[in-house]
């Protein structure tokens, strides 16, 4: 048994500044003691998308009230803590600079233990935060703003991608088509909403990659098609059926892609554990759920998602991911740096550098 763990989390590598304390048991059971999400939506929305500048400089100016906060929510104080995780990468490395120098300070004048954080570990394991327990392995759909790829992950720490967008992500796909529909930024809630109660037949989009016996995506056909129908629209039902179409054909691309790599897993490993997570932004969508929970039923799968607030960014994944590095006897040194580009699976992006990682160009 490892001992208990009780991390102070930061989340800075985007558009909203986070902290959260989170204590995993002695038996690997997780409480989330709090969790504040400040989001920039505001700052940003004018600009129709996250400008770096404006995010490291409210960063800056938030970091330190909404750690206060994160303690005083938790009632723990800084000599409660037993570890400081700070997001160290990829994200847009103005604001990561910003989370992970405020976690360092916290770790050096508390002697603390610090974990620099990859941000899409923090994803793998945001399942972890519900009720739920799930354990290693499983199969991993990451899908957020940034990164749309599936992972086979055995451990901490240790994830092997088995495929990727070849283009854009999954999220940015939702917010780019949102954006033609004429919906506010962030796109993808907006064009969920659109989306109720339209008629996902009335417009045919392509149906891509399908052929392909991969486990690769592909958006930017999509993308284009909706913009072009996006420009003929006259009438508010249009646009909600060309919405529901939109969701409608990602949801399945996601589901059909997580069949495959679902398929190919039990023919490798027949008797292997039936485990799929699917975790990011994009993990919010009821739609997405809905088709990846159907498809891992068929499969023989057991199906976990976040719980709704921790899809998007949030800190207690980080808080959660440090505190099982640190259960594992893992930390970092305080010359730890921030990574604009950090893959889950580095050898994977290495090999494959036509995988794109998507709209943060510079996040994986
Ligand atoms: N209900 C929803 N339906 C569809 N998309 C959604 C929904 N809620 C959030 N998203 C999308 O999720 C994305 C944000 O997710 P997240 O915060 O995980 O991404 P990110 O942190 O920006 O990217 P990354 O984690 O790859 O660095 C956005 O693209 C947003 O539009
Ligand atoms: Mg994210």
């Amino acid at each position: 048994m490892t001992p208990e763990h009780t991390v102070l989390g930061i989340e800075t590598s985007c558009d909203e500044t986070a902290a959260a304390v989170v204590r995993r048991r002695a038996d690997g059971g997780v409480e989330v003691l709090s969790s504040v999400v400040a989001s920039q939506v505001a700052e940003h929305a004018p600009f129709g998308g996250v400008v770096p500048e404006i995010a490291a400089r409210a960063h800056v100016e938030t970091i330190e009230a909404i750690v206060e906060r994160a303690l005083g929510e938790a009632g723990v104080s800084y000599g409660g803590l037993t570890g400081v995780a700070a997001t160290a990468g990829p994200g847009l490395v103005g604001g990561v600079m910003v989370g992970l120098s405020f976690g360092k300070a916290v770790a050096l004048a508390r002697d603390l233990p610090l974990v620099a954080v990859n941000h899409l570990e923090g994803h793998a394991v945001s399942a972890r935060l519900g009720a739920e327990r799930i354990d290693y392995p499983f199969l991993l759909l990451l899908v957020s703003g940034g990164h749309c790829q599936l992972l086979h992950v055995a451990g901490v720490g240790e994830a092997r991608r088995i495929g990727s967008t070849i283009d854009d992500a999954a999220g940015e796909a939702f917010d780019k088509i949102a954006k033609t529909l004429g919906l506010p930024y962030p796109g993808g809630p907006a064009l969920e909403a659109l989306a109720e109660g339209g008629d996902a037949t009335r417009f045919t989009l392509p149906r891509m990659l399908l052929g392909r016996k991969d486990c690769d995506f592909s958006f930017s056909g999509l993308k284009t098609a909706a913009a072009r129908l996006a420009e003929g629209l006259t009438t508010e039902a249009e646009r909600r059926d060309l919405a529901a179409a939109v969701q409608k054909a990602i949801a399945g691309q996601l589901a059909e892609k997580s069949d495959r790599a679902m398929k190919a897993q039990v023919q490798a490993h027949p008797k292997g554990a039936r485990r799929f997570v699917v975790a990011g932004g994009v993990a919010a969508n009821r739609a997405v759920r809905a088709r990846l929970q159907a498809v891992a039923e068929m499969n023989g799968f057991s199906f976990s998602a976040p719980p709704l607030a921790y899809c998007t960014d949030n800190a207690a994944m980080i808080a959660l991911a440090g505190a099982e590095r640190l259960a594992a006897g893992l930390s970092d040194t305080l010359d730890a740096v921030a990574r604009p580009r950090w893959p889950l699976d580095e050898a994977a992006a290495a090999a494959s550098p036509t995988h794109l990682p998507g709209r943060k160009g510079a996040k994986a």
